[in-house]
């Protein structure tokens, strides 16, 4: 039988709740095969008249007593079915519940709940997870204090954690091998942020003053043998906790803050109140087992659910269609703290590349949304780049338009009327306008329209008025989100956006130009940040003394895709000149995608000409298009890239240097109608890296030895872009000709993979770097390089995973099959998240060559997994079905592959609700 379609909810069925739980005090004891729950909750009537029931949520509970006011419920009184429990009145308007109830965390294998992983037993209850612990009012707008008390055996689990302050603690009467503990939270909370731990665990404390000198016992509790792995993660909690002090004037408010670390879990981390859970990913690194990215992983993490205690925990989310105010909240406050402690301009890059990797094609996609969506069957599916990135990116819009001052008296506001309350996005927009006096009411349709921007902009320039004329026109054509609300009967939200367009005049000897409006007395500023309310809206700047070239969407003002007519020259001279560091490198992206596109166009037309398509099995079809496409001027723009490197920031060189994602170029290519052809996005790109090899060999070579490190490793700013430029430039090397790549680079490869703790190459960046290197090459020395690395790191779990994740990423053939094969590997284990997200994601999100190929092999092998891991795990199944997404911007032949593979999960009986709604939505269409 099929699947039964998931029950959609609406955002504007919002009721407040018929009960309050005032407080709710439970007693987890912890057994062989189960758990026993306890939980007596404070019962508050909470509107007059309406439902008089009390219905509360339960999911995979077993039921053992019940009572109320102290007297055992008769059953006739309640019902326990569809996941609700539902206690009929007549109720008084208080009464206190007593449940009982027993739950298998070693039989749950979804994450979410209470669950064993490893020796150990973990929570995670955002977004629904709490019901799968209790019976209780499972929604965010029900806060409540919380005590809670943990009971387990004393040999096996010594640590008993739960949220905020312990308060005892002892041997149980009857039975001494057992221990309990008792915590106390005296904040209010809604359920999702609720947590307890019994594990065995080594703790790295440590001690924090906040600004008014209260002091704070910090700890990191990870497996024990990893306490020489939390380092980084404790110093950059100490970072975090001081920032948010200086910049948002927010302290911490317990006594003490836990972090702890576990090796399965389904997402990164998780900020239940004083007792963060985290994925190891996000916690364990060491110079030789985690890379730069890793560290810097880790710190934008770390920082992201401390700051949530405010933006989440301390204020709230009414109800989970209001996710992004929490969440894109707080990924905009990391992001900052990631600019105030990094490079700004490096930070601005990466995150606008992740936006352009992973948000943008969510809008062209059949899962479209707003950042707040108004309906959805899987809360769970809409953990989205869209919430999280774009709505990061609509705060910083705010941000942008009023002001680093009055943004910060706005959310002086926004705390101090909402603190301790469970509100809604239109709160958070109403205290930025009233502390600022600048009008949001259209700035608001950024939270209900979905869908990537247009933003068309044409330009003149009057050399005897002196005056430059900027005409900007947005458009926003429907997605699949409008659809499915018409389908659904529901209202669509349109209307004219208001976008902020910080925009810069360089003139043709390198410098801005002042800027002075028409009408304006006097030129204030070289960039100025334009409000775009209208459909179409000119802009005049007078005393302009030469034809300037725009910068347009200075560090990315504005999440749209900009249509701007701007020639190579223009592009040329933005990438040497214009102030703002984001436009630089996004001149050279332009300039790059130009290229590529007219090398894509190469390849398909010598493809033709071979009278075959090229396929997956023919590695060396880049080159068939020669190299005609490829401009002198490109490589001597890329060489002088390099050359600025090495004499100022090599981070940004590296930015720089690295050609527009394959994704990317896919989106590029569906902007201009055309079906995406993965082969020959491959090809290009392959053959312009190939290109730049050839052409600048002695430059890569120099910088390469020019940047051999001369210090011991740290994961600091300066290093960090050092290495990234070495790494690079060896990338490019390795791009070379057989000859050179066998008598000048393999050689080097595999010198730095054995190179083990030295100084140069001893860190896992300069390790990845190679390995990665190495994977792509069909040489001998790859299996063998391989099969050491894994021989050497085996029992280093997040080294596995990279371990994996490269050989997923392969561009060589037959890489489906490989992947296929490290499935039945001792180490992959599907009910490991970490290990799907390296293994399948690596190949399905990030190898789209090879997902995407021609004969259907990746769509099929994606099937299987989903099929297999919906039942074990929906929450990560939904999230490798998302790969699906684009598949009906592909070409009739791997339509009709993609569309055999989505049926067939969609025929799968009891699919979980997680990846219904996903593959439901892809086959819609
Ligand atoms: N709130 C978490 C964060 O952004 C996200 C999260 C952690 C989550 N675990 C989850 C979301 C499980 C859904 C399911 O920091
Ligand atoms: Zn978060």
């Amino acid at each position: 039988m099929r699947t039964e379609t998931p029950v959609t909810l609406y955002l504007k069925d919002y009721a407040p709740p018929a009960w309050r739980i005032e407080s709710a005090d439970l007693h987890v004891a912890i057994h062989d095969d189960h758990a026993e729950v306890r939980a007596r909750l404070d019962c508050v009537r909470n509107t007059a008249g309406g439902d008089d029931a009390l219905v509360l949520n339960g999911e995979a509970l077993e039921l053992v007593g019940l009572s109320l006011d102290g007297a055992p419920l008769d059953p006739a009184r309640y019902v326990y079915g569809d996941d609700l429990l539902r206690i009929a009145g007549p109720l008084p308007d208080r009464c206190v519940l007593e449940s009982v109830v027993r739950i298998r965390p070693d039989l749950n294998t979804q994450l979410s709940g209470l669950y064993r992983s490893q020796d150990g037993y973990f929570t995670q209850c955002e977004p629904e997870g709490f019901r799968r612990i209790t019976f209780f009012p499972d929604r965010p707008d029900v806060m409540t204090k919380f005590s809670c008390t943990v009971e387990a055996d004393r040999a096996r689990f010594p640590h008993l954690l739960s949220n905020g302050n312990p308060v005892a603690a002892g041997v149980c009467d009857d039975d001494a091998a057992r221990h309990w503990a008792r915590w106390d939270d005296p904040y209010a909370k809604p359920c999702y942020l609720f947590a307890l731990v019994a594990a065995r665990l080594d703790v790295l404390e440590d001690e924090y003053v906040t600004a008014s000198g209260r002091k704070v016992r910090l700890a990191v509790y990870v497996e024990p043998g990893k306490l020489d792995q939390c380092g980084h993660a404790m110093a950059a909690l100490k970072k975090a906790m001081r920032w948010d002090e200086e910049r948002f004037g927010l302290e911490y408010d317990l006594d003490q803050y836990m972090i702890v670390a576990v090796g399965d879990f389904n997402m990164g981390a998780m900020e239940n109140k004083g007792l963060n859970i985290f994925n190891t990913k996000y916690v364990l690194a060491r110079p030789d087992t985690a890379t730069d990215a890793d560290y810097q992983g880790i710190d934008r993490v770390v920082a992201h659910e401390y700051f949530h205690n405010w933006t989440g925990n301390r204020v709230t989310c009414r109800d989970w269609f209001q996710l992004s105010l929490k969440e894109g909240l707080t990924v905009f406050r990391d992001q900052e703290f990631g600019a105030d402690t990094h490079s700004r301009a490096v930070t601005r890059i990466q995150e606008v590349r992740a936006l352009r990797v992973g948000q943008f094609p969510e809008d062209v996609g059949p899962m479209a949304h707003p950042i707040r969506p108004a309906s959805y069957a899987e809360i769970n599916n809409f953990y989205t780049a869209t919430v999280y990135n774009k709505g990061a990116e609509v705060i910083r819009m705010m941000h942008t338009l009023l002001g680093r001052e009055a943004f910060r008296r706005g959310t002086d506001l926004y705390f101090a009327r909402h603190d301790g309350q469970a509100v809604t996005c239109e709160d958070f927009v109403a205290a930025m306008q009233d502390a600022s006096g600048i009008d949001l009411a259209q700035f608001r349709r950024w939270y209900a329209r979905a869908g990537t921007p247009r933003l068309n902009a044409s330009s003149s320039y009057d050399a005897t008025t002196r005056r430059y004329t900027l005409t900007l026109t947005q458009t926003l054509a429907p997605t699949a989100y409008e659809k499915r609300l018409t389908e659904s009967g529901q209202a669509i939200v349109d209307g004219t956006l208001h976008i902020p367009v910080a925009l810069g005049l360089v003139l043709p000897n390198g410098n801005d130009a002042p800027l002075k409006l028409a009408g304006e007395a006097e030129a204030s500023g070289t960039t100025r940040v334009l409000s775009l309310t209208e459909p179409t809206q000119t802009f005049v700047f007078e005393d302009i003394p030469a034809a300037p070239v725009a910068s347009l969407l200075r560090d990315f003002s504005a999440p749209v895709q900009l249509e701007f007519e701007q020639t190579d020259a223009e592009l040329a001279h933005l990438m040497a000149h214009d102030d703002d560091a984001f436009n630089r490198w996004e001149a050279g992206q332009r300039l790059a995608t130009r290229v590529l596109l007219a090398g894509i166009a190469a390849q398909q037309r010598a493809a033709l000409m071979r009278h075959t398509l090229p396929h997956a099995g023919e590695d060396d079809s880049w080159r068939g298009a020669g190299s005609d496409w490829i401009p002198d001027a490109f490589v001597a723009a890329c060489g002088r890239v390099l050359d600025a490197g090495l004499a100022g920031d090599p981070a940004l060189a590296a930015e720089a240097l690295n050609l527009p994602a394959e994704a990317v170029l896919a989106e590029a290519v569906v902007s201009l109608g055309q079906p995406i052809d993965p082969e020959a996005i491959h090809a290009a790109r392959v053959a312009l890296r190939r290109h730049l090899a050839a052409r600048l060999r002695d430059a890569f070579e120099a910088a390469w030895a020019a940047l051999t490190p001369t210090a011991a490793y740290a994961p600091d700013g300066a290093q960090v872009g050092q290495r990234a430029l070495r790494n690079a430039c060896l990338g490019y090397l390795a791009e070379s000709d057989v000859e050179y790549l066998q008598s000048a680079v393999v050689p080097r490869l595999t010198a730095q993979l054995a190179a083990g703790g030295n100084m140069t190459d001893g860190n896992m960046t300069s390790q990845m770097a190679a390995l990665a290197t190495l994977a792509n090459l069909d040489l001998p020395e790859r299996e063998a390089t391989l099969a050491d690395f894994y021989t050497r790191w085996q029992n280093e779990a997040l080294v596995v995973d990279k371990w994996f994740a490269v050989q997923a990423t392969s561009r060589l053939p037959g890489t489906a099959a490989r992947v296929r094969a490290l499935m039945q590997h001792p180490a992959f284990d599907l009910k490991n998240p970490n290990r799907v997200y390296a293994l399948i994601r690596g190949f399905c999100g990030a190898n789209p060559r090879h997902f995407h190929a021609f004969d259907g092999s990746g769509y099929a092998l994606a099937a299987d997994v989903i099929s297999e891991l919906q039942a074990i795990n929906p929450q990560v199944a939904s999230r490798i079905a998302r790969s699906f997404d684009r598949w009906r911007q592909f070409d009739a032949g791997r339509q009709a592959h993609a569309r055999v593979a989505l049926e067939r999960i969609a025929e799968i009986e009891d699919l979980a609700k997680d990846v219904a709604e996903v593959v439901g939505n892809a086959l819609k269409g």
